[in-house]
Protein backbone atom coordinates (compact mmCIF):
# COMPACT_ATOMS: atom_id res chain seq x y z
CA UNK A 1 0.00 0.00 0.00
CA UNK A 2 0.94 3.47 -0.46
CA UNK A 3 3.09 4.79 2.16
CA UNK A 4 2.81 8.28 4.34
CA UNK A 5 -0.44 9.98 2.79
CA UNK A 6 -1.17 12.21 2.49
CA UNK A 7 1.40 13.68 -0.16
CA UNK A 8 1.42 17.45 0.00
CA UNK A 9 4.18 18.93 -1.91
CA UNK A 10 4.53 23.32 -2.42
CA UNK A 11 6.28 24.20 -5.65
CA UNK A 12 7.61 27.77 -4.47
CA UNK A 13 7.90 28.29 -8.92
CA UNK A 14 10.34 30.93 -9.25
CA UNK A 15 9.56 32.64 -6.25
CA UNK A 16 11.36 33.17 -2.76
CA UNK A 17 15.17 34.60 -2.72
CA UNK A 18 17.77 32.91 -0.49
CA UNK A 19 16.51 34.79 3.52
CA UNK A 20 12.82 34.49 2.60
CA UNK A 21 13.12 31.04 1.45
CA UNK A 22 14.76 30.48 4.36
CA UNK A 23 11.94 32.47 6.44
CA UNK A 24 9.14 30.59 4.84
CA UNK A 25 10.60 27.19 5.52
CA UNK A 26 11.29 27.95 9.22
CA UNK A 27 7.44 28.92 9.66
CA UNK A 28 6.43 25.75 7.69
CA UNK A 29 8.75 24.19 10.23
CA UNK A 30 7.55 26.22 12.81
CA UNK A 31 4.05 25.35 12.57
CA UNK A 32 4.57 22.07 11.20
CA UNK A 33 5.57 19.90 13.62
CA UNK A 34 5.31 17.69 15.37
CA UNK A 35 4.78 15.63 11.83
CA UNK A 36 2.88 12.40 13.10
CA UNK A 37 1.50 11.44 9.67
CA UNK A 38 1.82 12.09 6.49
CA UNK A 39 4.71 13.89 4.34
CA UNK A 40 5.36 17.40 3.02
CA UNK A 41 7.95 18.86 0.70
CA UNK A 42 9.00 21.72 -0.20
CA UNK A 43 9.92 23.08 -3.00
CA UNK A 44 11.86 26.36 -3.66
CA UNK A 45 13.87 27.58 -6.77
CA UNK A 46 17.70 26.35 -6.96
CA UNK A 47 19.58 28.77 -5.33
CA UNK A 48 17.26 28.44 -2.05
CA UNK A 49 17.99 24.69 -1.87
CA UNK A 50 20.70 24.34 0.32
CA UNK A 51 19.91 27.01 2.77
CA UNK A 52 16.18 25.61 2.88
CA UNK A 53 17.66 21.68 3.76
CA UNK A 54 19.97 23.82 6.42
CA UNK A 55 15.96 25.16 8.16
CA UNK A 56 14.43 21.65 7.73
CA UNK A 57 17.39 18.63 8.27
CA UNK A 58 16.49 16.53 11.04
CA UNK A 59 12.92 16.63 10.92
CA UNK A 60 10.51 14.99 8.94
CA UNK A 61 10.08 17.87 5.98
CA UNK A 62 11.38 16.92 2.89
CA UNK A 63 12.96 18.64 -0.01
CA UNK A 64 12.60 18.93 -3.63
CA UNK A 65 13.87 20.56 -6.58
CA UNK A 66 11.65 21.76 -9.82
CA UNK A 67 13.84 20.43 -12.67
CA UNK A 68 17.02 18.52 -13.42
CA UNK A 69 18.95 17.62 -16.12
CA UNK A 70 19.18 14.17 -17.76
CA UNK A 71 23.16 14.33 -18.27
CA UNK A 72 25.89 12.90 -14.86
CA UNK A 73 28.39 16.13 -15.64
CA UNK A 74 29.07 17.98 -18.72
CA UNK A 75 29.84 21.34 -21.07
CA UNK A 76 25.70 21.86 -19.83
CA UNK A 77 25.52 25.47 -19.08
CA UNK A 78 22.37 26.68 -17.15
CA UNK A 79 22.06 22.57 -15.98
CA UNK A 80 22.19 21.02 -12.77
CA UNK A 81 22.57 17.25 -12.37
CA UNK A 82 20.73 14.23 -10.40
CA UNK A 83 23.80 14.26 -8.26
CA UNK A 84 23.90 17.82 -8.06
CA UNK A 85 20.39 17.97 -6.19
CA UNK A 86 21.05 15.60 -3.91
CA UNK A 87 24.38 16.81 -2.89
CA UNK A 88 21.53 19.85 -2.19
CA UNK A 89 19.35 17.85 0.13
CA UNK A 90 17.00 16.66 -2.13
CA UNK A 91 15.14 13.82 -2.35
CA UNK A 92 12.17 14.55 -4.97
CA UNK A 93 12.62 16.44 -7.82
CA UNK A 94 9.78 17.84 -10.38
CA UNK A 95 10.10 16.46 -14.00
CA UNK A 96 8.14 17.74 -17.14
CA UNK A 97 5.72 20.49 -15.14
CA UNK A 98 3.28 21.92 -17.56
CA UNK A 99 5.51 25.44 -17.37
CA UNK A 100 8.67 23.85 -18.48
CA UNK A 101 6.98 21.66 -21.48
CA UNK A 102 5.23 24.81 -22.93
CA UNK A 103 8.18 27.71 -21.93
CA UNK A 104 11.08 25.34 -22.31
CA UNK A 105 9.78 23.14 -24.80
CA UNK A 106 10.03 20.13 -22.89
CA UNK A 107 8.61 16.53 -25.01
CA UNK A 108 7.96 13.71 -23.48
CA UNK A 109 11.26 12.19 -24.89
CA UNK A 110 13.31 14.95 -22.92
CA UNK A 111 10.61 13.88 -19.83
CA UNK A 112 11.51 10.38 -20.29
CA UNK A 113 15.26 10.94 -20.66
CA UNK A 114 15.27 12.86 -16.88
CA UNK A 115 12.97 10.32 -15.35
CA UNK A 116 15.57 7.41 -16.05
CA UNK A 117 18.77 9.77 -15.31
CA UNK A 118 17.07 10.35 -11.66
CA UNK A 119 16.33 7.05 -11.25
CA UNK A 120 19.61 5.83 -10.90
CA UNK A 121 19.95 8.23 -8.08
CA UNK A 122 18.15 8.00 -4.47
CA UNK A 123 15.93 10.53 -5.61
CA UNK A 124 12.25 9.88 -6.76
CA UNK A 125 10.83 11.73 -9.60
CA UNK A 126 7.11 13.74 -9.44
CA UNK A 127 6.32 12.82 -13.01
CA UNK A 128 3.93 15.94 -14.08
CA UNK A 129 1.49 15.56 -16.97
CA UNK A 130 -2.18 17.15 -17.37
CA UNK A 131 -4.36 18.00 -20.50
CA UNK A 132 -4.85 21.54 -22.18
CA UNK A 133 -8.18 23.22 -22.25
CA UNK A 134 -8.52 22.50 -25.78
CA UNK A 135 -8.31 18.90 -25.31
CA UNK A 136 -10.55 18.37 -22.75
CA UNK A 137 -12.90 20.09 -24.56
CA UNK A 138 -12.74 18.17 -27.07
CA UNK A 139 -13.11 15.19 -25.03
CA UNK A 140 -9.62 13.92 -25.73
CA UNK A 141 -8.53 14.31 -22.15
CA UNK A 142 -7.72 10.34 -21.24
CA UNK A 143 -6.13 9.93 -24.83
CA UNK A 144 -3.65 12.41 -23.96
CA UNK A 145 -2.97 11.18 -20.54
CA UNK A 146 -2.26 7.85 -21.80
CA UNK A 147 0.11 9.04 -24.50
CA UNK A 148 1.95 11.50 -22.12
CA UNK A 149 2.21 8.12 -19.52
CA UNK A 150 3.28 6.16 -22.16
CA UNK A 151 5.77 8.20 -23.47
CA UNK A 152 7.33 9.48 -19.95
CA UNK A 153 7.57 5.87 -18.43
CA UNK A 154 8.96 4.11 -21.87
CA UNK A 155 10.77 1.55 -21.15
CA UNK A 156 11.11 1.39 -17.05
CA UNK A 157 10.35 -1.61 -14.82
CA UNK A 158 7.16 -2.03 -11.99
CA UNK A 159 10.02 -1.57 -9.07
CA UNK A 160 10.88 2.07 -11.39
CA UNK A 161 7.36 2.82 -11.03
CA UNK A 162 7.04 2.14 -7.82
CA UNK A 163 9.21 5.55 -7.34
CA UNK A 164 7.72 7.73 -9.29
CA UNK A 165 5.01 10.06 -7.88
CA UNK A 166 2.64 10.86 -10.54
CA UNK A 167 1.01 14.36 -10.81
CA UNK A 168 -1.98 14.86 -12.88
CA UNK A 169 -2.32 18.77 -13.55
CA UNK A 170 -4.85 20.14 -15.79
CA UNK A 171 -3.77 22.82 -17.17
CA UNK A 172 -7.05 25.03 -17.24
CA UNK A 173 -6.50 24.63 -13.60
CA UNK A 174 -2.99 25.65 -12.88
CA UNK A 175 -2.84 29.47 -11.15
CA UNK A 176 -6.28 30.27 -12.95
CA UNK A 177 -8.36 29.54 -9.84
CA UNK A 178 -10.35 27.20 -12.03
CA UNK A 179 -9.88 23.77 -10.13
CA UNK A 180 -10.91 20.35 -11.63
CA UNK A 181 -14.23 19.35 -9.62
CA UNK A 182 -13.17 16.62 -7.49
CA UNK A 183 -15.14 13.89 -9.81
CA UNK A 184 -13.29 14.94 -13.19
CA UNK A 185 -9.75 14.56 -11.29
CA UNK A 186 -10.95 11.46 -9.91
CA UNK A 187 -11.99 10.37 -13.47
CA UNK A 188 -8.09 10.82 -14.50
CA UNK A 189 -6.89 9.41 -11.20
CA UNK A 190 -8.56 5.95 -11.79
CA UNK A 191 -7.69 6.10 -15.23
CA UNK A 192 -3.71 6.99 -14.35
CA UNK A 193 -3.81 3.96 -11.83
CA UNK A 194 -5.34 1.60 -14.33
CA UNK A 195 -3.09 2.29 -16.78
CA UNK A 196 0.05 1.26 -14.36
CA UNK A 197 -2.23 -2.26 -13.12
CA UNK A 198 -2.22 -2.89 -16.86
CA UNK A 199 1.34 -2.16 -17.65
CA UNK A 200 2.95 -2.87 -14.16
CA UNK A 201 0.50 -4.75 -11.83
CA UNK A 202 -1.88 -4.49 -9.40
CA UNK A 203 0.12 -3.93 -6.70
CA UNK A 204 2.58 -1.09 -7.93
CA UNK A 205 -0.61 0.47 -9.02
CA UNK A 206 -1.48 0.29 -5.80
CA UNK A 207 1.52 1.35 -4.26
CA UNK A 208 1.89 4.06 -6.47
CA UNK A 209 1.02 7.96 -5.05
CA UNK A 210 -0.88 9.98 -7.31
CA UNK A 211 -1.29 13.83 -6.46
CA UNK A 212 -3.77 16.32 -7.93
CA UNK A 213 -2.15 19.61 -8.95
CA UNK A 214 -3.96 22.95 -10.16
CA UNK A 215 -5.31 25.54 -8.02
CA UNK A 216 -5.50 23.25 -4.77
CA UNK A 217 -6.70 25.82 -2.04
CA UNK A 218 -7.47 25.09 1.48
CA UNK A 219 -10.83 25.52 0.63
CA UNK A 220 -11.34 22.90 -2.20
CA UNK A 221 -8.12 20.02 -0.64
CA UNK A 222 -10.68 18.14 1.18
CA UNK A 223 -13.22 18.00 -1.32
CA UNK A 224 -10.54 16.84 -3.66
CA UNK A 225 -8.55 14.70 -1.40
CA UNK A 226 -11.51 12.57 -0.74
CA UNK A 227 -11.44 10.85 -3.44
CA UNK A 228 -10.33 7.29 -3.62
CA UNK A 229 -6.85 7.72 -5.68
CA UNK A 230 -6.18 11.13 -5.21
CA UNK A 231 -3.25 10.73 -2.49
CA UNK A 232 -2.15 14.35 -2.40
CA UNK A 233 -1.78 17.64 -4.19
CA UNK A 234 1.24 19.51 -5.95
CA UNK A 235 0.37 22.96 -4.60
CA UNK A 236 1.89 26.49 -6.42
CA UNK A 237 -0.32 29.62 -5.12
CA UNK A 238 -0.94 28.65 -1.86
CA UNK A 239 2.42 26.95 -0.74
CA UNK A 240 4.22 30.24 -0.37
CA UNK A 241 2.32 30.91 2.70
CA UNK A 242 2.94 29.10 5.57
CA UNK A 243 -0.62 29.27 6.81
CA UNK A 244 -2.26 28.19 3.67
CA UNK A 245 -0.16 25.07 2.74
CA UNK A 246 -0.26 23.80 6.24
CA UNK A 247 -4.47 24.10 5.72
CA UNK A 248 -4.50 22.23 2.92
CA UNK A 249 -2.20 19.36 5.08
CA UNK A 250 -4.65 19.68 7.97
CA UNK A 251 -7.77 19.00 4.94
CA UNK A 252 -5.73 16.59 3.41
CA UNK A 253 -4.99 14.76 6.65
CA UNK A 254 -8.87 14.92 7.44
CA UNK A 255 -9.79 13.81 4.23
CA UNK A 256 -7.56 11.28 4.56
CA UNK A 257 -8.70 9.95 7.97
CA UNK A 258 -11.87 9.60 6.72
CA UNK A 259 -11.15 7.14 3.52
CA UNK A 260 -9.22 4.63 5.62
P1 LIG B 1 -1.26 26.39 -8.57
O1 LIG B 1 0.00 25.62 -9.23
O2 LIG B 1 -1.57 25.69 -7.28
O3 LIG B 1 -0.78 27.79 -8.35
O4 LIG B 1 -2.39 26.30 -9.55
C1 LIG B 1 0.06 24.21 -9.21
C2 LIG B 1 1.30 23.75 -9.91
O5 LIG B 1 1.68 24.33 -10.94
O6 LIG B 1 1.96 22.78 -9.46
Amino acid sequence: MRKSLPFIAGNWKMHKNIPEAVKLAQEIKDKSLPLTSGTLVLIPPFPALYPVYQVIQETPLKLGAQNVFWEKEGAYTGEVSPAMLEAAGCQYVIIGHSERRQYFKETDEDINKKIKAVLQTQLNPIFCLGESLETRQAGQTLEIIRQQLEKGLRSLQSEDIRRIIIAYEPIWAIGTGMTATPAQAQEVHAFIRDFIAQNYGNSTAEYVIILYGGSVKPNNAFSLMREKDIDGALVGGASLKADSFLEIFQEALKAYEEKK
